[in-house]
């Protein structure tokens, strides 16, 4: 059985939708949830399906080691962004090398970068008169939304799309892929090899 771990920000639902999916599987489950927001939704989501929360602070994400020591402690094998704005530390991303993934709500290269999720996404998109967008699963390194593409989908853009009517659609693809995407990923794992746990 693998560990996961979600990263989220906000509100929480594929975070939820993905611990749902997972809840009766025996290759893998979520473990943790973590949040850099003390008040987010996702928090009390997760508590709510009775998985594990932590809230941290952005020492201990970037300076003091937490975060990693948290991961390690929970044997997490792989972790899943979900709405999380933050970048992702170097330790973290050399320990879980090629185990760390993120979905952006658009079809990335295009429509990514800091700043833009969310509704920027959806708006920016509506005002290019683009025809298609979609969601883009990616793995997560040093900068945002660059790692490599591992699966994206589109969908149409209707001449009447609002921001609300496509962010819509955008989390019901993600809603349908997300969990299945992770189940392939993660069935295929090696063990973690633990680098540094005391330098982390
Ligand atoms: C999703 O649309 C995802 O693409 C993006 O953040 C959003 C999170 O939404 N990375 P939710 O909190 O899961 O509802």
């Amino acid at each position: 059985m693998r560990n996961i771990a979600i990263l989220a920000s906000g509100t929480g639902t594929n975070a939820e939708n993905i611990i749902k999916y997972f809840s009766n599987k025996n290759t893998a489950k979520v473990s943790l949830v973590l949040s850099n927001k003390r008040q987010a939704q996702v928090l009390k989501r997760a508590e709510a399906n009775n998985i594990r929360t932590v809230f941290f602070e952005h020492k201990e994400f970037y300076i003091t080691g937490e975060v990693i020591r948290y991961l390690l402690l929970y044997k997490i094998d792989f972790i899943v962004l979900a709405g999380f704005l933050w970048l992702v530390p170097e330790n973290i991303i050399e320990q879980y090398n090629g185990r760390i993934i993120n979905i952006h709500p658009a079809l990335l290269p295009a429509y990514g970068g800091k700043g833009m999720y969310g509704e920027a996404v959806h708006k920016a998109v509506i005002a290019n008169q683009d025809k298609e967008s979609g969601i883009t699963i990616h793995y997560v390194n040093k900068l945002y939304d660059q790692g490599d593409i591992i699966f994206q989908t589109r969908c149409k853009v209707d001449p009447a799309e609002t921001p609300d009517s496509l962010a819509e659609k955008v989390h019901a693809l993600e809603y349908m892929h997300y969990p299945k995407i992770i189940e392939g990923l993660v069935e295929k794992l090696p063990d973690l090899i633990i680098k540094s746990p005391d330098e982390a």
